[in-house]
């Protein structure tokens, strides 16, 4: 069986999706635990509901980033993972961690990256973005990620209408649908390639 991780920084609606697509053996894997960067999230209580392991770690809970990011691959390295899903994560990965699992962590991001990425570019501020600049489609994208934010390369990508009169919640509705379609398909057709 392989092993997924998920890090999640909140409401966790494409976490809830890969569990659900593990649940329904879509996904052949053990989601062996979730990284948060903060308590009490929604991504926690759906971990919790569904007994899955968490771990939080907090950047500003230790006095040197090199501990922290030392933490983060400590746990990783324990939980072993095949494969680590951000769904959601809002920090940056430590270098450490990026290059130890080169290849093997993917991201979701409600935009056609390369358009609106980059920090800042997050929740509500990217579809505003797409609105103020009259953009007439957006969407989301799966890709690998490497050490800088939104860029290592697309797995997968899916285009979405912009309609007169959206405001920036219509849209991320619309884009997070087929987030929640996309995101376990993809980590599916990784995870399932090869059986252990
Ligand atoms: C999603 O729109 C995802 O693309 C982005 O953050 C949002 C997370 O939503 N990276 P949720 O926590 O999965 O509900």
């Amino acid at each position: 069986m392989k092993n997924l991780v998920v890090f999640a920084s909140g409401y966790g609606s494409n976490f809830q999706a890969i569990i659900d697509a593990v649940e329904s053996g879509k996904i052949k894997a053990s989601i062996r635990g979730l990284i948060a960067n903060q308590p009490g999230i929604g991504a926690i209580k759906r971990a919790d509901k569904h007994h899955i392991p968490v771990c939080v770690l907090n950047p500003r809970d230790f006095s040197e980033s090199h501990e922290y990011a030392g933490a983060m691959l400590q746990q990783l390295l324990d939980w072993k993972p095949d494969l680590i899903a951000l769904a959601g994560y809002l920090l940056k990965v430590p270098e450490n961690v990026v290059n130890a699992f080169e290849g093997k962590i993917i991201n979701i991001h409600p935009s056609l990256l390369p358009k609106y990425s980059g920090k800042g570019y997050y929740g509500l501020y990217v579809h505003q973005a797409v609105l103020d600049n009259g953009d007439m489609e957006t969407g989301c994208t799966v890709h690998v990620v490497d050490n800088i934010y939104d860029n290592g390369p697309i797995l997968a990508q899916v285009r979405v209408p912009v309609f007169e009169g959206d405001k920036a919640v219509d849209i991320s509705e619309r884009v997070r649908k087929k987030e929640l379609e996309i995101y376990p398909g993809v980590i599916a057709s990784m995870i399932n390639k090869t059986e252990e």
